[in-house]
């Protein structure tokens, strides 16, 4: 009876168990070869538990995101996935299809459109492709290295040439650096952004492309004249322009950096937020870049691009950086360079010697704004005390952008010993008044017409902190100011900067 009884439940669970057990007609593990950019599909895995479809799409950008949400209609599945860095849009419905024996994959991610066509493939090929996640270490705090006293200075090659940047343009601008007297003003660091990456060797060591044939030599020949140079990479696997990141090769990254001579580096998020998007994620990838530059021996400035995120500014020195930008990326545009440098250049109570405010690269040279405009730009990010790293062709830069770049005087104020970045004192519509108390007890003070009308506006002792006026020195037309006490036009989109002593 009871083994009746034992056939009958088993009679009726296997009854059952085949509807649940059944493999969907999705279930298995489709292969990519032809990965979009970004994010760079290489594989779908989806599996039927318990009546249940579920997966990963498995991205060279962000490794493997899951698949939430799947119905399955006919030969169309749809589902959800998170969409990254997109706050109208945290989530997007994807779309599987099958067709002819593939898959057709359709969706979205931030910026991109996927259209992709996979092949059926076995367990062996999803073991092949499945994506390495690493750990991060442990928060830690990096001692200040004296490094960055004051506002690091120098060209990068981002804001105009983009991906499209090679060994022998780099080479021109150390020379152009030189010939132009930029370098001899200050600006002594020339960076490699994006776009200098290749492949990974065997022994999972990173190698330029072909644009940069000998990074040592390239060093050598930077470091010649007098210079320094920096280089560029994501914690991520992919950088934002999509060249391979340090993702899981952190260590051996800042090795190479270290031993091929370089003396910067800046660190960009991109692909990484998928995996650190929370303040304790971001600031342990961080963190854990930082410690690997300083196991290097080497002094290597430590740059940190995560966009302003989590309140960078109260964690950047501690995880090594020594500058870190506080927002998203600048545009040759007035309307872009002013929201950031008058809205979003950081928390001042940040900054100050070994550790500064980013608010992004200069736009001087590059043509975009008018000359007051640029005028404006060079005067906000001195008295921010923010890095001044130029972003045009060296090789073309005008009489006026070379003057606007180096007025020492002007210089002087974003490179004060102090380390004060000044802020905002006065506002009255378009015009705005900003003080920075200097070393030698002079402040800066600029006045700046945001409107599109010359203005005439008043510097007021109290600007200065002062009951009276001493003396004040007009830095850009390096001039003393008669009488301190008399009205200035300041020109539409225009600024003047003034060094003022109280009297
Ligand atoms: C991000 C950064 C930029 C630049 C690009 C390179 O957008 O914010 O400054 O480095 O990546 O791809």
């Amino acid at each position: 009876m009871r083994r009746l009884i034992l056939s009958l439940v088993c009679l009726l669970f296997a009854a059952t168990a085949p509807a649940h057990a059944k493999p969907g007609p999705f279930d298995g593990v489709w292969l990519f070869d032809d990965a979009d950019p970004r994010p760079g599909v290489t594989m779908v895995e989806i599996a039927t538990k318990g009546g249940v479809t579920a997966g990963t799409v498995t991205t060279q950008w962000y490794g493997p995101m899951p698949i939430a949400r799947m119905t399955v209609e006919g030969d169309t599945a749809t589902f959800t996935m998170r969409n990254l860095n997109d706050r109208e849009h945290p989530t997007r419905e994807w779309r599987a299809k099958l067709e002819d024996g593939k898959l057709r994959l359709l969706g979205q991610i931030w910026f991109s459109e996927i259209d992709e066509l996979g092949r059926r493939g076995t367990k062996a090929d999803a073991a092949q492709r499945a994506f390495r996640v690493t750990t991060l270490p442990p928060l830690g705090t990096l001692a200040p290295d004296g490094m960055a006293r004051t506002p690091p200075m120098g060209w990068s090659s981002w804001n105009k040439f983009a991906e499209h940047i090679d060994d022998k343009t780099v080479r021109a601008m150390a020379d152009a650096l030189v010939s132009s007297g930029l370098r001899d003003a200050g600006y002594t660091y020339v960076n490699i952004d994006d776009g200098w990456q290749g492949t990974r060797g065997p022994d999972g060591r990173i190698r330029p492309n072909a644009k940069f044939p000998d990074m040592k030599a390239l060093t050598d020949y930077v470091h010649a004249k007098g210079l320094k140079i920096g280089i560029y990479s994501s914690q991520g696997p992919r950088t934002c322009a999509g060249y391979e990141g340090s993702y899981g090769h952190v260590r051996q990254d800042a090795q190479t950096y270290a031993d091929w001579g370089f003396d910067y580096l800046k660190y960009d998020l991109c692909s990484g937020e998928w995996f650190y998007d929370t303040a304790d994620t971001v600031q342990r990838s961080y963190y854990e870049m930082g410690e690997a530059l300083r196991a290097t021996g080497r002094p290597i400035l430590f740059s940190l691009c995560e966009y302003g995120r989590f309140d960078v500014g109260s964690w950047g020195r501690k995880v090594g950086g020594h500058l870190w930008r506080t927002t998203g990326d600048i545009t040759d545009e007035w309307k872009v360079m002013t929201d950031i440098g008058f809205e979003r250049n950081g928390n001042p109570a940040h900054a100050g010697p070994g550790g500064w405010n980013d608010p992004d690269m200069l736009e001087i040279g590059n043509g975009g704004m008018t000359h007051d405009e640029y005028v404006t730009h060079m005067t906000l990010w001195a008295i921010s005390a923010a890095p001044l790293v130029m972003g045009h062709d060296l090789r073309e830069t005008s009489p006026e952008a070379l003057a606007l770049l180096t007025n020492r005087a002007v210089i002087a104020i974003d490179q004060d010993a102090r380390g004060i970045q000044g802020t905002r004192v006065r506002k009255d519509g378009d015009a705005e008044v900003w003080a920075k108390p200097l070393a030698d007890g002079s402040v800066a003070v600029a006045l700046f017409n945001r409107g599109t009308a010359a203005k005439r506006m008043l510097l007021a002792p109290a600007d200065a902190g002062a009951t009276r006026i001493g003396e004040a020195h007009d830095l850009w037309a390096n001039k003393r100011v008669a009488d301190p006490a008399a009205d200035v036009t300041v020109p539409a989109h225009g600024a003047v900067l003034l060094r003022v002593r109280a009297g």
